[in-house]
C-alpha cells in the first residue's frame, strides 16, 4: 500500500516535471501518450487496482481519479498556453513581414517589345514638336471611312476586311487614319499629332498577319505643308529609329484614297549591305504609306483646303518590332508567353 501511495506521489511530480519541460505541440504530444494515453502510466497504475482489495481500492480508487483529472487540466492549460503563444507568434511575424522585401529568384517583369518600340518612337516624334493623340478601337464606319474620302461605294473598301460590329455602322477599326479625323475636329492647326494603336482585319492568321497589328498615324497640318516635309520628316525620324545616319529612304507611288499624291516609302535594308533573309535580298524594306491630305479629307473636317495643306503617314509598328529584334512570327508577340516576353 505504502508503495502505491509513493507511486502516485511520484507520478504526479513525473508528470509536472515532465509538462514544465514542454515548449512545442509535438513535445506535448509525446507527454500526452507517455502518461494519458491508453497506455500510458496512469492507466497502467490504474490498472493495478483491480489486483487490490476492495480496503485498498476505496483509498486508492479516489487518488487515483484525483491525479488524473489534475493531470488532465494541467494538460490543457499547458495545450492553451501554447497555442496563445503560437498566436501570438504569427500576429508579430505579421506586424513585421516587409512586403517590399526582395525574393531573390522572383521573376521580373519586362516591357512588351510594343512598348519598346513605340516609346522609341514617341521619343524620336516628341522631340521634333509632334503631340501624341489617341482614338477609339472601335470606331463608327464615318472616321474609319466615309471622313476618309472613302464613302460606301468605294472600292478601296475591300483593301480593308473589316471587322464589323453586330450594332449597325460600328465597326473595328481598320487602321490608325481614323484619330486624323479625331483631331483634326480637336484642334485647329498648325497640328502635329502621332497616334499609335491597334488595329483589327478580317485575316487569316499566320506567321506574318494576325486578326490584330499596331500602327501608328502621323500627321502635320499647316499653312504650306508640302511632299518635302512629309520626306524630311519621315527620313529623320526613320534614321532615328534604327539609329542609323545613312539610311535612305525610297519612295514610289502609293494608292490611298485619303491622300494626293500617295506614296509608299521603303527605307534601305539597316541589317545588310547588298541582300540579306529580312530584305528579301532586295536591299530594301517597305516600312510606311503616306501623302499629303486629300483636300476632300480636309474640308470634311471643317479645314479649308486653300489655306492648309498637310501630310499623313501610316507606320506599321508590328513590322517594326519584328525587324527590331527579329521575331519572326508576328503570334509570338500577342501570344503572352512568359518564355518568350521575358527576353525583352
Ligand atoms: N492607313 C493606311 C493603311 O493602313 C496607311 C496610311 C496612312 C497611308 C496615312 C497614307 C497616309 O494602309
Amino acid at each position: 500500500m505504502k508503495n502505491l501511495d509513493q507511486q502516485i506521489i511520484e507520478l504526479k511530480k513525473q508528470f509536472i516535471d515532465a509538462l514544465a519541460r514542454v515548449t512545442t505541440k509535438d513535445q506535448l504530444e509525446t507527454v500526452r501518450l507517455s502518461f494519458l494515453s491508453r497506455n500510458g502510466t496512469i492507466a497502467q497504475v490504474m490498472e493495478t487496482l483491480k489486483t487490490l482489495s476492495l480496503e485498498e481500492k476505496k483509498v486508492f480508487g479516489p487518488q487515483l481519479n484525483t491525479l488524473k483529472s489534475e493531470a488532465q487540466a494541467l494538460f490543457s492549460a499547458k495545450q492553451e498556453e501554447l497555442q496563445a503563444s503560437e498566436n501570438a507568434g504569427k500576429v508579430l511575424q505579421q506586424q513585421y513581414f516587409d512586403v517590399t522585401a526582395d525574393k531573390p529568384g522572383q521573376l521580373k517583369g519586362s516591357l512588351h517589345p510594343y512598348t519598346h518600340v513605340i516609346e522609341k518612337i514617341e521619343d524620336v516624334f516628341i522631340t521634333m514638336g509632334f503631340e501624341i493623340a489617341d482614338g477609339p478601337e472601335v470606331e463608327t464606319d464615318y472616321y474609319n471611312f466615309k471622313a476618309l474620302n472613302i464613302p460606301d461605294d468605294h472600292p478601296a473598301r475591300d483593301m480593308h476586311d473589316t471587322f464589323w460590329l453586330d450594332v449597325p455602322g460600328l465597326l473595328m477599326r481598320t487602321h490608325t487614319s481614323p484619330v486624323q479625323i479625331h483631331a483634326m475636329e480637336h484642334a485647329k492647326p498648325p497640328i502635329a499629332i502621332l497616334a499609335p494603336g491597334r488595329c483589327y482585319r478580317h485575316e487569316a492568321t499566320d506567321a506574318s498577319h494576325d486578326f490584330m497589328f499596331m500602327q501608328t498615324e502621323g500627321m502635320v497640318i499647316d499653312k504650306n505643308i508640302s511632299m518635302a516635309h512629309l520626306l524630311a520628316t519621315a527620313q529623320t525620324v526613320l534614321r532615328a529609329i534604327f539609329d542609323k545616319s545613312d539610311l535612305k529612304l525610297r519612295v514610289r507611288p502609293g494608292y490611298f484614297p485619303f491622300v494626293e499624291p500617295g506614296v509608299e516609302l521603303d527605307i534601305s535594308c539597316p541589317f545588310c549591305k547588298g541582300g540579306c533573309s529580312v530584305c528579301k535580298k532586295t536591299g530594301w524594306i517597305e516600312t510606311a504609306g503616306a501623302g499629303l491630305i486629300h483636300p476632300n479629307v480636309l474640308r470634311m473636317s471643317g479645314i479649308d483646303p486653300t489655306i492648309y495643306s498637310g501630310f499623313a503617314f501610316g507606320f506599321g509598328l508590328t513590322r517594326l518590332a519584328m525587324l527590331t529584334y527579329g521575331i519572326n512570327d508576328i503570334r509570338l508577340l500577342h501570344s503572352g508567353k512568359l518564355e518568350f516576353l521575358t527576353q525583352f
